[in-house]
């Protein structure tokens, strides 16, 4: 086996090699075409798809995206290029110098020498018209094509944006980062809503299990978090996370990502929640200096179609009754629409693994949610009981202990106060962005009767 540092002297010389595959000419992004600084009419060439066609008695002009900004480059050709498969939705190579645009709407404009269509695009059964704004809740009839618009195109570089910030922020407060299986044995929340997972067929195997317990899709990395923390101290995970729930709200999805973060030696919910706004406040200031076009567009052309919803007042807060949707944003609403810890929830209404505040009469666990305006509750998280004594017989009175050994050793070898929480990405997103549906942050969203593609 190659050691890491033979690996890279093997791979040096290569380096060094003309790559047989590298095209001479300079390609560049339409980003970095928009961004080249004092352009002197280099020769460049830029792939992408014409997002519009104008065409004037002696020029042509184009518009060209592809991906990397929302700002298109525009292209101008001579009349002679003017072909029908120059239409909107083909895809295009384009060569020709880089120039200083004399127009004010843009600072550098390509100067088309040769155009070429890659793809055609049969503009009448496109589903996406020349110049109209589709509303998100059309788009997502098409969730192969979508990405080619303004909105997605927006949302989604803002979600690979975020999704840096948010491995930065961990990386730079020194978190180790651990991928936590995405099966698992476990029900890490104890609310039911498992997907089981097991080979489609059944001829393979002969036991009854695949895995010989039944194994799920992973609903929360915690507990594996909680193993990790146990020698690192600081640990997190982001990844896919699944729930069956029977949901269809502009809130829910079967999948969604997580960010969990796990941390060792915490005693109060106070230094938790400092991390809690501490990964919010970071990551959104990164992403509002990275992408602030992005944002912008979300802001300007999709927040504002967000019914504004009243609530009733109402007697919300019957102690030990869980928050719903609307006592969250009730309570939101109530405190000026502003992000608002609630903590100490009731324990009866808590999972196994939140620590036992031993107060009274109302029993509470050491539980803290975020409520944030427009999507109610963003991040969960709680101190975990690390107390043998406490946890064991909240075990067993689930029947649980058989299957938490593993758990309960946690506490016998070396137990620490410690915490964590878990924070919805698609609901962080909506929040920043102010997105009515958590359908239309993700690529490709699964919720119950739909998994389309
Ligand atoms: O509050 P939850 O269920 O907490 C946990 O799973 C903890 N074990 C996390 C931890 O402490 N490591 O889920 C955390 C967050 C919620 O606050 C919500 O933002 C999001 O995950 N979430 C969902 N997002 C989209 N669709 C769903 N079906 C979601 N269920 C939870
Ligand atoms: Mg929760």
């Amino acid at each position: 086996m190659f050691g890491a540092r033979c690996l890279v002297r093997a791979l040096r010389p290569c380096s060094s090699a003309p790559c047989p595959r590298h095209k001479p000419s300079a390609r560049l992004s339409v980003r970095d075409a928009l961004g080249a600084q004092n352009t002197k009419g280099e020769r460049v060439k830029v792939q992408g798809w014409i997002r519009s066609v104008r065409s004037q008695k002696e020029v042509l002009f184009l518009h060209i995206n592809d991906g990397s900004s929302l700002e298109s480059l525009q292209v101008v050709a001579d009349s002679s290029f003017d072909s029908r498969e120059l239409a909107f939705g083909s895809s295009v190579e384009v060569q020709g110098q880089l120039v200083k645009s004399p127009s004010k709407k843009q600072d550098v404009e390509l100067k088309a020498e040769k155009i070429e269509v890659v793809g055609n695009c049969d503009a009448k059964a496109f589903p996406f018209k020349y110049k109209e704004r589709h509303p998100l809740e059309y788009l997502r009839q098409y969730p192969h094509l979508r990405c080619r618009t303004n909105a997605l195109g927006s949302i989604l570089r803002v979600r690979s944006e975020a999704t840096n910030a948010i491995h930065s922020f961990f990386k730079d407060c020194g978190f180790v980062h651990i991928h936590t299986p995405i099966i698992t044995s476990n029900d890490c929340e104890g609310a039911g809503e498992l997907f089981q997972v097991e080979p489609s067929s059944k001829i393979k195997v002969p036991e009854k299990n695949f895995f010989s317990v039944p194994a799920f899709l992973t609903v929360s990395g915690q507990l594996h978090l909680e193993v990790m923390s146990g020698a690192f101290t600081q640990v997190f995970t982001f990844g896919p996370t699944f729930r069956a729930e029977n949901s269809q709200s502009r809130r829910h999805l079967a999948e969604f990502y997580m960010v969990e973060a796990e941390i060792s030696f915490v005693e109060s919910l106070q230094d938790l929640m400092q991390v809690m706004e501490g990964l919010f406040k970071t990551a959104t200031m990164t992403v509002l200096s990275n992408c602030p076009e992005d944002v912008e567009l979300c802001h300007k052309f999709i927040a504002p179609g967000q019914k504004i919803r009243t609530y009733a007042k109402k007697q919300l807060f019957n102690w030990g009754v869980d928050l719903h949707t609307e006592h969250e944003k009730y309570l939101v609403k109530h405190c000026g629409n502003i992000p608002v810890f609630v903590i100490n929830y009731p324990l009866a209404l808590k999972p196994f693994y939140m620590r036992d505040n031993e107060d009274g009469p109302q029993h509470t666990v050491a539980a803290v949610d975020l409520l944030v305006p427009g999507v109610g509750e963003l991040f969960g998280g709680s101190l975990r009981e690390e107390r043998y004594h406490f946890l064991e017989p909240r075990l067993a009175r689930s029947g649980l202990t058989e299957a938490y050994q593993w758990y309960l050793d946690l506490r016998r070898f070396g137990s620490v106060p410690h915490g964590g929480f878990g924070m919805g990405f698609e609901r962080y997103l909506q929040c920043i962005l102010g997105i009515d549906n958590i359908k239309d942050v993700i690529p490709f969203p699964r919720f119950t009767h739909s998994c389309i593609l």
